[in-house]
């Protein structure tokens, strides 16, 4: 049943019950800790586990390679398929749905095109066949297949005729359609009661016990033999986990909500075995209603079911409950979930109009009155105060009161003072308070006009970047300490915005970006009707999309960061006429929920500027066309425009190839890329590239550069194993790499992204510099790279290339002048300044750069000598011990001088006593497949260091004080070892 049902399926309490166990206030407590959690389906070493209670071996055939066997043809998996062991004709493959079900079609896609002639069968019992489809006359030289089923069968039997001979029984995959277009899992449901993970009695003590926001697939291990694109993990699978709560007798009368910040995906809840609640989209959040399933008095059972199935993502998406969840008691007419909507429709010096509304549920089984007191705060102070009476709500409906208020003197949100204002919202009903709920909003004017962005009326050009959710060896289990330190790294380099591609990221996100005064493009979708994925959410769109993105909207429509909604991501509709108008109305949807905020899409087409799609939201963002952009003001004079999607710059941190070239599709040597910052995707550009474009085309709002972060997954240019071979243009190079391909057995190591201006440590590469020199102009920068440790390459050309904020630069190589170089309008002068003829000699590169005539910075770069000792260096010396919070800890592999040793790969061992656990350990090597995360909490961890770093994140015990001691040692290194101090959490904190 569609949660929304649910939500709306009321509970009927007379009022005086009601009203017993008075509540006045909904009370949100944390539901993160306790659960129970077990994982089904395909598991972490690739073989399968039935979930218990239902069977899931439902394929079986008459012959089958041992290493294609028939269970491969319905595991939802392209790559993988079933085979007979020989080409003779008469091969059959049945498929047990374990119950008769209602589908619609049968989809068939073979090995390879070949004369596949072939027959379908239906069966009740699996012993009389009834022809659904006979194809075994002529010729039928097609890779895919499709038959009409229209009935209910429980068992398919598809058998493989020859025609003389040669053509194999080879499918890759039979995907059963149900009515409503979707895939049908052949799953057989088997209700006894005590053997299924929903029902009360089931016994789940073997289970493993672990606490939220848990990501299954980060626990890895990553197995070459997965794809590329979504990290090598094993993400995909089934995941049951439980819980039980105690609900008091006198809470009856009271309304239980469940609130899901995010499930991974598909996830169903069930309460005392009953389904109280589904959702679909992994990146959402919901509410569930459980009050009508609930025992008061007694011990409660809560079962949510996870369900990742493949080809479902095109980056790594993580597995399980992975965002937080909370429980919310309420008095039954109270604020609906999300149900206030603070506006500031004109702002002045003197005074900003405030416009509220609330949206009220009542649950009872009267009709009632409810009156809104609404006071505005700035820090203690009651700034502002009205009481609304709104009109009467019916029982079971829910009613708006509106109210209007002034805030004198208002102090705006802005990006250097990012000031806050609580609302306090009190409902009353017939005198007695029955909610309050603080709302958290900003004051503020955004605005798009044709040249550009406005905040409180100023220009701003955006400086942004785009994020996926994960926070790298944490995968993307919710941890806030993480986003806020991603958003500290990309404000020192002069990030002004981020956008959320191509999901809603957590909640707690949004609340960062308001304290940190960050600009937030809110991204819904990266697809619509259309798939990019055969198992992705295209196939819920239909049903689902209005549900998200009003869920989506409601959650995120007073945080003040938000400047704008986003429909989608490079969506196929766009080039496409008759798919346009489902933009449209995405767009109309958006405007209706939210009527302060303008609409975009990030648009990769080149020509959705001109076909009309443009036409159908208000700002338009372009991904990957800087030569595109001084048309763009000339073709749509009236619309406003910017740079959704940049770059896709590729790099790892500390590599560098030579010769350095000036070809974007070169620099990929084993698996790494060069990081001169020269090399890109074929649609992507240096950074410099797009610095141009948007200095010269200054209607432009700015750019968003993909991406701040390195991400789990999406290793471009070593995504998708079979590609690789495209990314490699000098036919020596591309043998060269296709042989090192061949010894892996044709799979790339690859297992997360190169397109981060930081690593997966949150380490800056190189490009942190020519970013921070550009956005930053005001403050001194000067960054030399490559490092100096070269002993190879003694005498040979290895080229210098300088970012700095300065306006000219002088190189010196052991004291002795290479030269000045001036920014002027070159490639290799105005965003960078570069010596290319530089021979190496050990010793010190240094560079003095100047502004407007006078030394402005400098940047000194030394050959080190050999690896001697670890330093051992947390960012937080200090973190709260709610079980929550982190330190990270930076390693470094040093010389005797204490400089950090490039191109050094030392061993690692990492010790941990006290009370924090390690939660994570990083390099930043993308090809590195020691597991990051650490959920046994082992004290002993091992990872080489990459280019000299390696990172160990500590996470505090709950409810624990004292000193933590992190040791680390690497054999013939002098050791290093530091404290953290966990400090007491208080109640408020332990809340959260
Ligand atoms: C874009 C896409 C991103 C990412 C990027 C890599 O086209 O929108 O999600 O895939 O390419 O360059």
């Amino acid at each position: 049943m569609p949660l929304s049902r649910i939500v709306l399926c009321i509970t009927a309490f007379t009022v005086s019950q009601a009203f017993a166990a008075t509540l006045d206030a909904s009370k949100r407590d944390t539901f993160d800790f306790g659960w129970k959690f077990s994982r089904f389906g395909k598991m972490p070493d690739g073989s399968m586990l039935p979930e218990p209670g239902r069977s899931i071996s439902s394929a079986k055939a008459d012959s089958e390679q041992p290493e294609n066997p028939a269970g491969s043809a319905i595991d939802g998996d392209m790559s993988s398929r079933w085979c007979a062991t020989d080409a003779n004709p008469g091969h059959y493959l049945i498929v047990d749905m374990g119950k008769p079900v209602r589908a619609d079609k049968l989809k068939i896609a073979w090995e390879k095109k070949d004369n596949h002639l072939f027959k379908i069968e239906g069966s009740s019992d699996g012993k009389k066949w009834v022809t659904i489809a006979d194809k075994t006359q002529g010729t039928n030289q097609s890779e895919k297949d499709s038959v009409d089923l229209n009935g209910s069968p429980r068992y398919l039997k598809l058998t493989v005729e020859g025609n003389g001979g040669g053509n194999w029984a080879s499918v890759r995959e039979m995907t059963i359609l149900g009515k409503d277009g979707n895939p049908i899992r052949p799953l057989s449901p088997k209700t006894s009661s005590p053997d299924d993970p929903k029902s009360i009695s089931f016994n789940d003590s073997k289970w493993r016990s672990l606490d939220l926001p848990h990501d299954w697939g980060i626990e890895g291990p990553y197995r070459m033999d997965l794809p590329n694109e979504t990290g090598k993990l094993p993400w995909e699978g089934i995941g049951w986990y439980r819980k039980t709560i105690n609900i008091p007798a006198d809470a009856k009368g009271n309304k239980f909500y469940l609130d899901f910040d995010g499930v991974m995906s598909r996830p169903k809840i069930y309460v005392n075995g009953e389904l109280a609640g589904e959702w679909k989209y992994g990146y959402a959040s919901f509410r569930v209603d459980i009050t009508p399933f609930l025992k008061f008095g007694q011990k409660n059972t809560i079962a949510v079911r996870v369900d990742n199935p493949p080809d479902s993502s095109r980056w790594y998406p993580g597995g399980g409950i992975s965002r937080h969840v909370w429980l919310t008691e309420s008095n039954p007419v109270h604020i609906e979930n999300w149900g206030v909507f603070v506006r500031t429709p004109e702002i002045t010096k003197e005074a900003a109009k405030v416009e509220v509304d609330t949206s009220i549920l009542n649950t009872t089984n009267k009709a009632v009155n409810p009156t809104v007191i609404e006071e505005i705060l700035a820090g203690d102070k009651v700034v502002a105060k009205k009481s609304t009476t709104g009109t009467s709500i019916a029982p079971g409906e829910k009613g708006n009161v509106s109210g209007k208020l002034t805030v004198t003197s208002p102090v705006l949100w802005d990006m250097e003072n990012p000031a806050l204002y609580k609302l306090r919202t009190i409902v009353l009903v017939d005198g007695e308070k029955v909610d309050e709920k603080t709302t958290t909003f900003g004051i503020r004017k955004v605005e798009w006009k044709t040249d550009g962005f406005y905040l409180n009326g100023k220009r701003i050009q955006l400086k942004g970047v785009c994020q996926h959710s994960d926070l790298g060896p944490l995968g993307t289990a919710v941890h806030t300490k993480g986003y806020e330190r991603q958003i500290e790294k990309l404000k020192s380099i002069g990030v002004n915005s981020i956008r959320t591609s191509h999901n809603p990221p957590p909640p707690e996100f949004l609340d960062l970006c308001d304290k940190q005064g960050i600009l937030v493009i809110d991204e819904l979708f990266d697809m619509w009707k259309l798939a990019k994925k055969g198992q992705d959410y295209h196939n819920y769109y239909p049903e689902w999309h209005e549900k998200d993105l009003v869920n989506f909207v409601h959650r995120d429509r007073n945080h003040p960061s938000v400047i704008i909604w986003s429909t989608g991501n490079e969506v196929p509709e766009q080039g496409n006429k008759s798919h346009h108008s489902i933009s449209q109305t995405l767009t109309d949807l958006f405007h209706r929920e939210d009527p302060t905020r303008l609409v975009t899409c990030g648009c990769n087409d080149a020509g959705a500027a001109r076909n009309g799609f443009g036409d159908t939201f208000d700002v338009y963002g372009y991904n990957y066309k800087p030569w595109a952009y001084n048309d763009f003001s000339k073709d749509r004079p009236t619309q406003p425009f910017y740079a959704s999607e940049t770059s896709s710059t590729v790099s790892s941190r500390g590599e560098y190839y030579f010769p350095a070239v000036w070809d974007k599709s070169k620099g990929f040597y084993e698996f790494q890329v060069s990081s001169y910052d020269l090399y890109s995707t074929g649609w992507g550009n240096r950074p410099d590239v797009e610095f141009a474009a948007q200095e010269d085309a200054p209607n432009s709002a700015g750019e968003y550069v993909w991406t701040g972060f390195d991400y789990l997954g999406e290793p471009t240019p070593y995504n998708l194993d079979g590609t690789n071979a495209l990314n490699f243009k000098d036919p020596a190079e591309r043998a060269k790499a296709m042989e090192e391909l061949k010894k892996l057995g044709n799979r790339a190591p690859s297992r997360s992204s190169y397109f981060g201006i930081f690593d997966l440590c949150g380490f800056r590469k190189d490009r942190a510099f020519i970013y921070q020199a550009h956005w930053l102009p005001e403050k001194p920068v000067a960054h030399i790279l490559p490092h100096w440790n070269w002993s190879e390459r003694v005498g040979e050309i290895t080229p210098v290339h300088v970012y700095t904020s300065g306006d000219e630069a002088e190189l010196f190589l052991n004291g002795k002048s290479l030269g000045v170089r001036k920014k002027g309008k070159e490639d290799n002068n105005r965003f960078r300044l570069v010596w290319e003829e530089v021979k190496y000699q050990p010793g010190e590169l240094k560079v003095i750069t100047k502004k407007n005539g006078k030394v402005w910075a400098q940047d000194i770069v030394k050959t080190t000598s050999k690896p001697t000792a670890l330093t051992v260096t947390p960012e937080h010396k200090e973190i709260i011990g709610d079980g929550r919070d982190l330190s990270y800890v930076t390693i470094a592999v040093c010389d005797d001088k204490g400089q950090l040793v490039p191109r050094s790969n030392n061993k690692l061992s990492f010790k941990v006593s006290g009370p924090a656990d390690i939660v994570g350990i990083c390099n930043g090597d993308a090809t590195d497949f020691t597991t990051m995360s650490n959920p046994y909490k082992k004290t002993v961890m091992t990872l080489p260091a990459y280019n000299g770093l390696a990172q160990v994140i500590l996470r505090s015990k709950r409810g624990a004080k004292g000193k933590v001691t992190l040791q680390v040692i690497s054999p013939g290194l002098k050791g290093g070892a530091t404290t953290v101090n966990v400090k007491a959490a208080n109640s408020e904190q332990m809340k959260k």
